[in-house]
């Protein structure tokens, strides 16, 4: 018997092999996530794994879309050939702004090619990350922040609180700035009016009764069933494909 789907967590990992309860397990997205993750397993270094949140963001999305997968978590997935990530020699310190994924990811790419890193924010570290964990079933978005935050920590890389207003308030050579990404708006007259707002679901929920939804199939029927279902939602959903 092969057990499989969603097995992103060592101890499941561990309890069905240890107790014998299955012939094989098998794990798919959770080796995009981190091609370690047995070897992790085997050698007891489990808070170092680095878990698939299950959002088929980078993976199945982009399949579903022609083109090969990425991760939402691992940025070398499907990139190891052009992302190798050769070691410097240098006393060079670079300053990154902005503590959400992208810019502890990038703190601690920089730290094991060999920089000196500063990690500056002006609240506390997450960013949209934890906007989008707030959904039902979204929290695992939550795994991958705590997965984040401990290697910012086990690398000793300081996060130094404060609003960034220009270089005077911050020290490195060099700057990486990750202060957040940007909507990509489409077209659509009438998007600028106020009743309009976009995909921050906390902005969703102050909403009044009646909403529409501008996205891809996928995505839409993912929110759906994730979050609007007919039970759990706040407001009335009418649904309109094209
Ligand atoms: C990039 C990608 C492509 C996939 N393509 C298929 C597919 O063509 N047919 C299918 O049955 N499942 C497909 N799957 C689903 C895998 O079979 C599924 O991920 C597997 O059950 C393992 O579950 P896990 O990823 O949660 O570990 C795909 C998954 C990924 C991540
Ligand atoms: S893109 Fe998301 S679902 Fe796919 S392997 Fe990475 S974390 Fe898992």
């Amino acid at each position: 018997m092969i057990v499989a789907a969603r097995l992103n967590n060592a101890e499941l990992i561990q309890d069905i092999v240890n107790e014998d309860k299955a012939d094989i397990v098998a794990v798919g997205r959770g080796l995009i996530a981190d091609p370690e993750l047995i070897t992790k397993i085997e050698n007891g270094d489990l808070e170092n794994i680095r878990y698939c949140i299950a959002c088929n963001q980078g993976c199945i999305d982009r399949v579903l879309g022609g083109m090969h997968a990425h991760c939402l978590v691992n940025p070398v997935a499907g990139e190891e050939e052009s992302r190798k990530l050769s070691k410097i020699d240098s006393d060079k310190t670079i300053a990154v702004i902005g503590g959400g994924p992208a810019g502890l990811q990038a703190a601690i790419t920089a730290k094991d090619r060999g920089y000196n890193v500063n990690l500056y924010t002006n609240e506390d570290l997450g960013g949209k990350l934890k906007t989008v964990a707030v959904p039902p079933e979204k929290e695992s978005f939550l795994i991958f922040l705590d997965y984040l935050e401990n290697q910012v920590n086990k690398r000793n890389i300081p996060v130094i609180k404060k609003e960034v207003k220009n270089f005077e308030d911050i020290e490195g050579d060099a700057v990486i700035i990750a202060t957040g990404s940007i909507q990509n708006v489409p077209p659509i007259p009438g998007i600028d009016n106020k009743n309009v707002v976009y995909a921050d679901y906390t902005e969703v929920l102050t909403m009044p009764k009646l909403f529409v939804i501008v996205s891809n199939f996928l995505r839409l029927s993912k929110i759906l069933r994730h979050s609007f279902s007919e039970k759990n939602s706040p407001f009335p959903i009418n649904l309109r494909y094209s």
